[in-house]
């Protein structure tokens, strides 16, 4: 695994955005698997920072969701992963839509999206992976437990990633129950991961990674002996190394 420890979220941001940056002009068909969370937020505005200043070009670039909440209701569309991406990144691109895959929010609908995401993920396959990770350890919505052969799947979220991601809805009964996600599997399919840990209470998780023991009780864990890990940490998530 290549660490890179840097000050602050502004700094961590830049150093990812810088990477991404290289990689699509080193390979302009690049496909990119994304994260949502507040962790990459300023890695997508440095992105599109350097999209306004002719450093990049998305044309044709893919893009693939990592994970996608199941909405119990259409009034609840502006929480999803999709609204989430569109407005902090897509929208500020020039990325082609029919170059972006994402997943349908309707829990109904679980079986025929993941199909979809199976197949498409077949046809591209992930270069760069961009990851933020939970207090537990999860990797998109891979919770504790999930199998490191899991490939996309409906995830029950636990409790205490639902307490976390509280914050993004106005009442605490509209957190989902459930989401989909590319599984450990596909995360560690991709050729390049970067991880991305920002503020002391990712400091538990960060410290737990790097004692580089793997369990499934820490999904993060799976990514230990991938070939070609980068994971850019600042110093509060540092804090108790
Ligand atoms: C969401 C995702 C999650 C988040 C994790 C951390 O697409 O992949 O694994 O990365 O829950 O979320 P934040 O960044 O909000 O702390």
């Amino acid at each position: 695994m290549n660490i890179i420890k840097v000050k602050d979220y502004e700094e961590l941001s830049k150093k990812a955005a810088k990477i991404i940056t290289g990689e699509i002009n080193h390979n302009k068909h690049l496909v990119l698997g994304l994260a949502t969370g507040s962790t990459p937020v300023g890695t997508y505005q440095e992105l599109v920072k350097n999209y306004d200043n002719k450093l990049v070009t998305f044309k044709y670039t893919k893009a693939f969701f990592l994970d996608e909440y199941c909405l119990s209701h259409p009034r609840l569309f502006e929480y999803s992963n999709k609204y989430f991406l569109e407005y902090n990144f897509f929208s500020k691109i020039n990325i082609e839509p029919e170059n972006v895959f994402g997943f349908d929010q309707r829990i109904e609908e679980s079986e025929k999206t993941i199909a979809q995401m199976d197949q498409h993920l077949a046809e591209n396959p992930i270069d760069i992976m961009l990851l933020g990770i939970g207090q537990n350890g999860h990797i998109g919505y891979n919770e504790p437990g999930c199998s490191f052969e899991s490939t996309t799947h409906l995830s029950k979220l636990s409790y205490k990633t639902r307490l976390a991601n509280q914050r993004f809805f106005s009442f605490a009964d509209e957190v989902p129950s459930y989401a989909i996600t590319l599984g450990i599997k596909n995360i560690l399919d991709a050729k390049k991961i970067i991880l991305l840990a920002s503020g002391s209470s990712k400091a538990e998780a960060i410290k737990e990674l790097l004692s580089l023991k793997i369990s499934t009780d820490f999904p993060a864990s799976s990514l230990i002996h991938h070939p070609d890990v980068t994971i850019i940490i600042d110093e509060d998530a540092c804090s108790l190394l």
